[in-house]
């Protein structure tokens, strides 16, 4: 019997220079406007002048997954997490909510929020998210609010510490730097957008 391929690896990190937002908001407008049908001009909103990006790379450079992190109090609101047909299933989007959290729990914040899909919901709950409170229509899409405690950072627990706490870093997805170096910054409105 022969052991198949590895998966291709994929980079994860913030976004690192207005190309790479560009290419992560032209995924989001494929992902939400072309392919689930989200008005275009709903699609890209103020949050995303102050939000935090977060890009997969595939091998050729090319931007496969996003999200977006919106810091707010103690809160931080991940939205916007779309991953291209082509690269589902690899446990991108399971990658860039470890991220959240790891931003989360490096602002001291307390809790990761998200407006869910309803039909994406197992994808949170496998990370830990629990919903809380009735569905309700956004973007003539079903969604219901999803809350995760953000895990305290143990002295010297490191990424590996992160790791098992979610448990769902997967070896086909490279951690990439996390400078922070990207357009925007971390703090906005209460009740930012999805
Ligand atoms: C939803 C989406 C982001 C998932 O991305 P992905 O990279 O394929 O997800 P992952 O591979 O990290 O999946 C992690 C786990 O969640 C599960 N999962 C992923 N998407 C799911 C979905 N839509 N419904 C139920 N479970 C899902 C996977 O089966 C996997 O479980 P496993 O580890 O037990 O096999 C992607 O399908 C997408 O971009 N969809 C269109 C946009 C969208 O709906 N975004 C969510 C907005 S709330």
């Amino acid at each position: 019997m022969t052991t198949p391929p590895p998966a291709d690896p994929v980079a994860l990190h913030w976004v690192r220079s207005a190309g790479e937002l560009r290419a992560a908001l032209a995924l989001r407008l494929r992902v939400f406007c072309d392919e689930q049908g989200v008005p275009r001009e709903i699609e890209v909103d103020e949050y995303d002048d102050v939000a935090r990006h977060a890009v997969a790379l595939a091998p050729d450079g090319r931007v496969v997954g996003t999200m977006r992190l919106v810091a707010a109090g103690t809160m931080v609101k991940v939205g916007r997490v779309a991953v291209d047909r082509d690269w589902r299933g690899r446990g991108i989007a399971s990658a860039l909510l470890d991220r959240a959290m790891e931003y989360a729990q490096g602002i001291r914040a307390e809790e990761l929020r998200l407006a869910a899909q309803v039909a994406a919901v197992d994808l949170y709950r496998k990370a830990g998210y629990r919903p809380v409170g009735q569905p309700f229509e956004e973007a003539g899409i079903e969604h219901v609010w999803m809350v995760r405690e953000v895990v305290p950072v143990r002295r010297g627990g490191g990424l590996s510490g992160i790791a098992r706490a979610v448990g769902r870093v997967r070896s086909a997805v490279v951690p990439g730097g996390s400078d922070g170096s990207q357009a925007g910054g971390s703090s906005a409105g209460p009740d930012p957008a999805a």
